[in-house]
């Protein structure tokens, strides 16, 4: 055979391949049209078996040509196997349309709840002074609630704070103190201490603005030099980051059983800047918390050397600071999961 009767029959079976892809439409006709083109049993592969008998000086002509026509029907197979592969993809595409026109599912993005937007924001001012934060159950000993702080069994004190009995020595606490009589329960006598406590708490108290249920968050300090001083500089520090520079903060004697001298803390109203409205029932301040130093009863009851050392204590309602900070009107909507009220706080 000569070059140009191999290059005629090789142009034939190149045509030929052209032809018959046309009939290929699947997979399975695609492999056929492989193995009858390009397999072991096609005529390329019984060309290269030729190869051996062709005459040494024509041999690499031969060869040339022979790989030219592997490339053709290749580059034949190669194009459809693409075009299957597309026409699959497109009709896959076609199948799997989305209309994006169409309006989408509303999900419900929840928000933060006032109520512990006010934690987190007195929580993170007092980290900032390097204060820990400790939890503890808001069912309670007696002991821990009342005792410990310096209201015996029977105490007229006791009134102040009237909670829910689940018996004789236990109850929903009335206050967070409690979680600092753990607190100093595990420092075993030994300060300093610089600790709040947030968390819920519980009073026999229904109406507009107090409820059986609210928030605290109290914080106790003893070390050897803690001052008076040291807690007028602290809360008056608080009071002006939750209710901004401009607010006057005033002090004013209290009483309560766990601090000697006791001081509660007012802020000059922001409704009327003292002038007097409702809000600070015409008396140009609002009372926002209480507080005092640490009472030396309360010191030894808990195993703390009231001759070494000292301290400061406070609580605050975060119901209260949310209510006033907020407008908010009633303290019962802090806790009847209203999605309309508590969308009002949506930070966008
Ligand atoms: N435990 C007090 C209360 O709940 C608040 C308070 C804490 C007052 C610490 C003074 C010092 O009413």
């Amino acid at each position: 055979m000569t070059l140009e009767e191999f290059n005629k029959i090789a142009e034939d079976e190149v045509n030929k391949a052209k032809e018959e892809s046309t009939l290929v439409h699947d997979e399975s006709s695609l492999n056929d049209f492989k193995g009858k083109f390009l397999g072991k049993k096609s005529h390329l592969t019984d060309f290269y078996s030729l190869m051996k008998d062709i005459a040494k000086e024509t041999k690499k002509d031969f060869g040339v040509a022979l790989n030219d026509l592997r490339s053709k029907l290749q580059t034949i197979f190669e194009e459809k196997e693409n075009a299957l592969k597309q026409a699959k993809l497109n009709a896959r595409l076609e199948k799997e349309k989305v209309d994006i026109t169409l309006p989408g599912y509303h999900s419900h993005i929840g928000s933060k709840h006032p109520f512990y937007a006010v934690v987190d924001d007195i929580t993170d001012f007092f980290v900032g002074l390097g204060y820990s934060v400790a939890d503890g159950p808001e069912v309670e000993s007696d002991r821990n609630n009342f005792e410990l702080m310096n209201i015996p069994k029977d105490h007229p004190a006791r009134d102040m704070q009237d909670s829910f009995s689940i018996n004789e020595n236990t109850i929903l606490r009335s206050h967070t103190s409690c979680v600092q009589a753990r607190v100093m329960e595990l420092a075993k006598g030994q300060g300093p201490i610089k600790v709040i406590c947030p968390g819920k708490v519980y009073r026999r108290d229904n109406d507009a603005t107090h409820s059986h249920q609210f928030g605290q968050i109290e914080g106790l300090v003893i070390s050897e030099d803690a001052t008076f001083a040291n807690l007028l500089e602290t809360l008056t520090l608080l009071l002006k980051h939750l209710f901004g520079e401009k607010r006057e903060v005033r002090f004013r004697p209290s009483f309560f059983p766990f601090t000697e001298p006791s001081v509660e803390a007012d802020i000059s109203c922001f409704g009327c800047n003292g002038k007097g409205c409702s809000l600070c029932k015409h008396t140009g301040w609002i009372e926002i918390l209480g507080s005092g130093m640490v009472n030396p009863n309360v010191l030894r009851l808990n195993g703390f050397d009231d001759k070494k050392y000292q301290g400061f204590a406070f609580g605050i309602g975060i119901d209260r600071v949310a209510m006033l900070k907020y407008g908010i009107d009633d303290i019962k909507r802090f806790y009847t999961n209203d999605i309309n009220f508590i969308d009002q706080f949506r930070k966008e």
